[in-house]
């Protein structure tokens, strides 16, 4: 039995590097063109979460007029590599098609607000509000936060969002 030439074996070693070479370029060209994609369709995307800002909340026929209404809002918020779903409260007073709609989320601690009978309070440090959001006492430095909301084919939807607590000014944090 004659053994394999040493010019054969080099050739075999080559034709295996060039096979991982090959392998390798491959891959970096996938991640390259991942990332490169992801950069593309990034405003397409942007969009569709946007979109998914916008929490259904219910019917505006089912919300009682000249009454204040609370109902919740599932959130999905992104966390690390993750997504959690949460659930959060609201405040709608409506009067016909005429609709506002507050966060109940404390704007001094976070704490829950509560309806009271002449307007609304908070039980964590006693801040109260007229029934149209307006600071009237307790440590809360400013108005109920107010929501963006919109009304599609009768339906009410609410776009959920965060605020920096404890100063004057309602600012948006998410
Ligand atoms: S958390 Fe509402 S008054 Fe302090």
């Amino acid at each position: 039995m004659s053994k394999p030439s040493n010019s054969a074996h080099v050739s075999d070693r080559r034709s295996f590097l060039g096979k991982i070479t090959g392998l390798i370029a491959a891959f970096v060209a996938a991640v390259v063109g991942v990332a490169t994609g992801k950069y593309a369709l990034y405003p397409a995307f942007r969009k569709m979460s946007e979109e998914q800002n916008w929490q259904v909340v219910c019917p505006l026929e089912d919300i009682p007029e000249h009454e204040p209404v609370k109902r919740s809002v599932v959130i999905s918020q992104d966390a690390g590599w993750g997504r959690f779903n949460s659930q959060r409260l609201i405040w709608i007073l409506r009067d016909g098609s005429r609709v506002v709609v507050f966060s109940a989320t404390c704007p001094h601690l976070g704490c829950t607000v509560n309806a009271a009978s002449n307007g609304f309070m908070c039980p964590c440090h006693g801040s109260a509000w007229t029934g149209d959001g307006q600071r009237l006492g307790g440590p809360t430095l400013r108005a109920l936060d107010t929501l963006d909301h919109r009304i599609e084919e009768g339906v009410l939807k609410v776009k959920y969002e965060f605020f920096k607590q404890s100063i004057a000014e309602k600012e948006i944090i998410s």
